[in-house]
């Protein structure tokens, strides 16, 4: 079993093989167990902190979701707005305060490096649950248990990314967990918006098989999963350059005809318009599969995180 007693979860690379075979085995275990039962008791007693400065949807209610089907608590500072955040207090501050009320922290933050100045603030574990166009690896680990599940195995896999992959966290995560299984990776995106050097050099040097391409046809073609990816907008300093390169990759009904084989389509959500409605009833579209296995991944980590290993 992976030891996560007591650890942050900041960054995709923290993760080994065998980190990643626990946390899929332990999130499978209470899987079953939801089966059978509505909620469990494992972390009664524990308390979750929930501190989100930027909108999100997904990820705090699934992490508050996962507390709460295990039997936990969860506070949430709600929105910045709301909190003392908006009187000028800093992220240390706040988050020695609110270790002072909960056994962990989740949080996200438009700063990359956020988690991390979090974690390194307050003696509880802190979770981060994306860092501006950083990292957001509890998306991949929910990702890698998805694709575990929708094929059968992390063997073999030849992955095309589309999209923003220049700002996109979840990306950025998920390439570090892709690199443990010899995966093949297709990056797909405008010229502009191009993974960064440093993540495909690291990439390179740890002998991963990578193609750049702005051919979504060609890359979906050679291989047996797509990840989806909305081009982010809310990052782009210049809102003309957003306007230029927006709807750049389109997956309906027409690009699906145009596909040899059947393939796994995944997208961390929300999309815009880079997966048009009627797709969602392809056997391959598993994005709202992959939303709920993010409840199982997030239990698991939280009691891992937690030392309640089951
Ligand atoms: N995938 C994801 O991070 O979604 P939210 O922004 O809704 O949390």
């Amino acid at each position: 079993m992976g030891n996560l007693k007591g650890k942050d979860i900041l960054h995709g690379n923290q993760f080994s093989k065998k980190d990643i075979d626990a946390i899929i085995k332990i999130a499978s275990n209470f899987e079953k167990e939801l089966k059978k039962k509505d909620s469990l008791t494992l972390l009664r007693g524990k308390i979750l902190a929930t501190l989100f400065y930027e909108p999100s949807t997904r990820t705090r209610l699934s992490f508050e979701t996962a507390m709460q089907r295990l039997g936990g608590g969860v506070i949430s500072m709600g929105s910045v707005e709301s909190s003392s955040v908006a009187k000028g207090e800093t992220l240390t501050d706040t988050v020695r305060t609110v270790s002072q009320y909960a056994d962990v922290i989740v949080i996200r933050h438009p700063r990359t490096g956020s988690a991390r100045e979090a974690a390194d603030a307050v003696p509880i574990p802190v979770i981060n649950a994306g860092d501006g166009t950083g990292q957001h690896p509890t998306q991949a680990l929910l990702d890698i248990y998805t694709i575990h599940k929708e094929l059968g195995s992390l063997k073999n896999l030849v992955v095309s990314m589309v999209g923003d992959l220049k700002n996109g966290r979840t990306v950025h995560a998920l390439v570090e967990l892709l690199s443990l299984f010899q995966a093949r990776l297709y990056f797909v995106s405008p010229g502009s918006l191009r993974m960064p050097e440093e993540i495909t050099s690291g990439l390179k040097e740890k002998g991963v098989e990578i193609e750049e391409t702005e051919d979504i046809l060609e890359a979906s073609n050679a291989s047996n999963l797509i990840y989806m990816t909305r081009i982010q907008k809310e990052r782009f300093a210049d809102l003309t350059e957003y306007e230029r390169v927006k709807g750049s990759y389109i997956i309906n009904e027409e690009f699906l005809k145009k596909l040899k084989n059947k393939i796994i389509i995944l997208h961390p959500l929300p999309r815009v318009d880079e997966i048009s409605p009627e797709v969602d009833t392809y056997p391959g579209a598993a994005y709202f599969r992959q939303v709920r296995n993010g409840v199982f991944v997030r239990m698991a980590l939280l009691a891992m995180v937690l030392g309640r290993i089951p």
